[in-house]
């Protein structure tokens, strides 16, 4: 495994190879390898695995963690070697965005202005220009993004549908521990106490789905339920929504569904989601 922090370098590793593509933040886990297991399996023996590490200062508000996000290259490369990756794109800031970026992708804000883009606006803005940018770097065959992220992918797809940019998409499933936490780089950020509560989340979004596969359709109040049991347990709840698979709209019987939550525990924003079956 090679790594590179130049654009030149990773082209000239490239050369004559189809790349398959999982972008990520670094801080890595067990749920980013499982993603780049599925880019080897995508792309086959033959092609390359990238992975890019690179904190992208424009997907941050002002007030969240940019500064304090954990950069932890050496170990995140480690792992990557262990999960068959082959190249490392991990560019500085002047590298990636060597005078400010004017030129920026705006996703729809139908898509992008609801949930994850009402409590972090300009988020979605941030996260497609990167991933552009990205792409048209990496040029790959296939990116695989993470479900965890339910709405990022969805906005991704929806971007390279519109753009018609030549790269598959991978879904990938999202990574638990035991007991159920999505894996997160943010569940970094718990205390150990913090960390006990945080399997409340996905209980919260297996409670719903269980109402609902029990017949339920008032969406609105079991919402409201889900919010209010966490409240009760002392989270802050930015939302628990359930939505159109297809394209995050007003849920309707009989289509596939996924119930997404966002919630702080103490000074820390998790997220999480839950296919539902239609
Ligand atoms: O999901 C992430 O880690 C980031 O949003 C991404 C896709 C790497 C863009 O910075």
């Amino acid at each position: 495994m090679r790594v590179l922090h130049t654009i030149a370098e990773l082209r000239a590793a490239q050369a004559g190879h189809r790349s398959a593509f999982v972008p990520t933040m670094g801080n890595l886990h067990e749920g980013h390898l499982s993603l780049v297991r599925q880019a080897r399996e995508a792309i086959g023996a033959q092609g390359l695995v990238v992975a890019s590490i690179f904190v992208n200062r424009l997907q941050f508000a002002p007030h969240e963690d940019f500064d304090t996000y954990p950069r932890t290259l050496e170990r995140d490369c480690a792992l990557l070697q262990g999960a068959g990756c082959d190249l490392v794109f991990a560019p500085s800031e002047a590298e990636l965005y060597p005078e400010p970026q004017g030129y920026k992708v705006l996703p729809p804000p139908a898509l992008a202005d609801i949930l994850e883009g009402h409590f972090r606006p300009g988020f979605f803005t941030g996260v497609c220009t990167v991933v552009a940018k990205l792409f048209n770097i990496v040029q790959p065959a296939v990116a695989v993004f993470g479900k965890k992220d339910y709405q990022q992918l969805m906005v991704i797809r929806r971007m390279v549908r519109q753009m018609a940019l030549p790269i598959d998409i991978v879904p990938g499933e999202t990574s638990r521990a035991e007991d159920g936490l999505a894996l997160s780089s943010r569940n970094g950020y718990l205390s150990p106490a913090e960390r006990a509560e945080a399997v409340q989340l996905s209980q919260a979004l297996r409670q719903v789905q269980a109402q609902v596969q029990a017949g339920r359709q008032d969406w609105a109040a079991l919402e409201a339920e889900a919010v209010q049991v966490l409240a009760a347990r002392g989270w802050a709840p930015d939302y628990v929504a359930i939505r159109r698979q297809a394209d995050l709209g007003a849920p309707q019987a009989g289509t596939p569904l996924v119930v997404l939550a966002a919630a702080r525990l103490g000074s820390t924003r998790l997220i999480d989601n839950l296919e539902l079956p239609g």
